[in-house]
């Protein structure tokens, strides 16, 4: 029996999706534990290719009970939609089961992330636009409705004729723009609680029950370490948390119960948004890894930043996620380069940095301190086995897992299932 967490130890879009899905086999249940619809974990299996927002990714295995925890803030609309796809490409959604203590997002949340995102002018995160820090704030802010409400329609409406009549103000008072109907919104919501209700539950007792059972249990961490509001680049971050300690509050685990903590790193890294970078790469380099990588977003489509692996950030995210081990992907993105740069440091001044500032002026004047290797220049298509690889690929991988401080438990070269190395089966460990 084993609990483990799967997170992203970079700025999100690692690959979390293909390991969970690659996972959810050995787990009887699969729960996303923090973000919302910002999350885009694609999934490419024998059933299609498919970009998930919300349904934990386990839902593909015919034996996973898929939780959607209460730290996750639900776009009603966008989790109909997405149930609604997988129904129609005959997966079987009747395992899903959402948390009543998880946060609506409302109309009015995703149109004030678009107003605020304007508002910030240039000094905008560039964020999803999909209502998440809006819903967040008002978590706890205490103004928030939640799934329970939702499947009450009285309890549903009072709420949010309060919440209405306070957002209308900000919309129209501070914003100039149109305030936003009551009628409109609860009959919609009305709608979706009808739809929504069956798979409404105390999930709490669900995990608990399949604890006390022995059962094997996947969290399903979304976003990645750099964009925690604690530890990351704050404030070009996001609104929950995405580290193994979220995981727990997330779905209300204590951290005893967690076993493992895997971290999903890309084998080099991407950011989408704003913020400092200091391994991007502007060039030629940049512009093959964001073409040969596909690198764009799930959810946004927006071009990701792409640049070298930064070893200063990638310790740091395994210290805040106390991890044990590393899933390497996209390791054959990498496969055409002569020469791979990985970042050991950063110079700031006339001094020497190894961890990241808290304020983002000081991060932007970081300049990255390289250590090279060279590539391996042949493909790595099809490589099942480590022992494989090409002999330069193996030890990039190995000198990453090395300066991150954990063992490299999954190493993958492609997005399907087949095309990854399972170096150890972090639920056998
Ligand atoms: P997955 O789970 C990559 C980024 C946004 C923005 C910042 C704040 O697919 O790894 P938000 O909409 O959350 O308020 O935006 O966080 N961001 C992500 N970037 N992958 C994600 O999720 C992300 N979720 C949020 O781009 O910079
Ligand atoms: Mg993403």
């Amino acid at each position: 029996m084993a609990v483990v967490a799967v997170v992203g130890g970079q700025w999100g879009d690692e690959g979390k999706g293909k390991i969970v899905d690659l996972l959810a086999e050995h787990a009887s249940i699969v729960a996303r534990c923090g973000g919302g619809n910002n999350a885009g974990h694609t999934v490419i299996n024998d059933k299609g290719h498919f970009s998930m927002h919300l349904v934990p990714s386990g839902i593909f295995d015919p034996q996973c009970t898929c939780i959607i925890g209460n730290g996750v803030v639900v776009d009603p609309a966008v989790l109909i939609e997405e149930i609604d796809s997988l129904t129609e490409r005959g997966v079987d959604v009747s395992r899903l089961f959402i948390s009543n203590r998880a946060h609506l997002i409302m109309p009015y949340h995703t149109l004030l992330d678009g107003l605020e995102e304007e508002a910030r002018g240039a000094r905008s995160i560039g964020t999803t636009r999909r209502g998440i820090g809006p819903a967040y704030s008002d978590k706890v802010a205490r103004t928030g409705l939640r799934m329970a409400d939702l499947i009450d329609e009285q309890v549903f409406a009072a709420k949010l004729a309060v919440a209405l009549d306070q957002k209308n103000r900000l919309i129209t008072l501070v914003y100039g723009a149109p305030p936003l109907s009551f009628e409109e919104m609860r009959d919609q919501y009305f709608a979706f609680g009808k739809r929504l209700k069956p798979h409404v539950v105390d999930t709490v007792p669900m995990l608990h029950a399949a604890l006390s059972e022995g059962k094997n249990i996947l969290l399903e961490g979304a976003q990645g370490a750099l964009l925690d509001p604690d530890f990351g680049t704050y404030p070009y971050v996001t609104s929950s948390a995405p580290i193994s300690s979220g995981c727990c509050g997330g779905v209300g685990l204590g951290p005893t119960r967690i076993d493992r903590a895997i971290g999903v790193y890309k084998a080099y890294t991407t950011r989408v948004g704003a913020g400092p970078f200091p391994t991007e790469l502007k060039d030629e380099t940049g512009s093959l890894i964001r073409e040969r990588g596909q690198e764009f977003g799930t959810t946004t489509g927006r071009p990701r930043r792409c640049g070298w692996f930064d070893a200063v950030l990638a310790r740091y995210a395994a210290q805040i996620n106390g991890l044990d081990s590393i899933a390497l992907t996209r390791l054959d993105i990498l496969d055409s380069l002569p020469t791979l740069k990985i970042c050991t440091a950063y110079r700031w001044g006339n001094g020497i940095v190894e961890t990241l500032p808290a304020s983002m002026d000081d991060f932007g004047c970081c300049e990255p301190v390289y250590e090279e290797m060279p590539g391996w220049q042949s493909s790595t298509a099809g490589i099942r086995r480590f022992e494989d690889l090409p002999p330069a690929a193996q030890r990039y991988a190995l000198r990453l897992a090395e300066l991150v401080g954990a063992r490299l438990s999954i190493v993958s070269l492609g997005a399907a299932r087949e095309q990854t190395i399972i170096l150890q089966n972090p639920f056998e460990a």
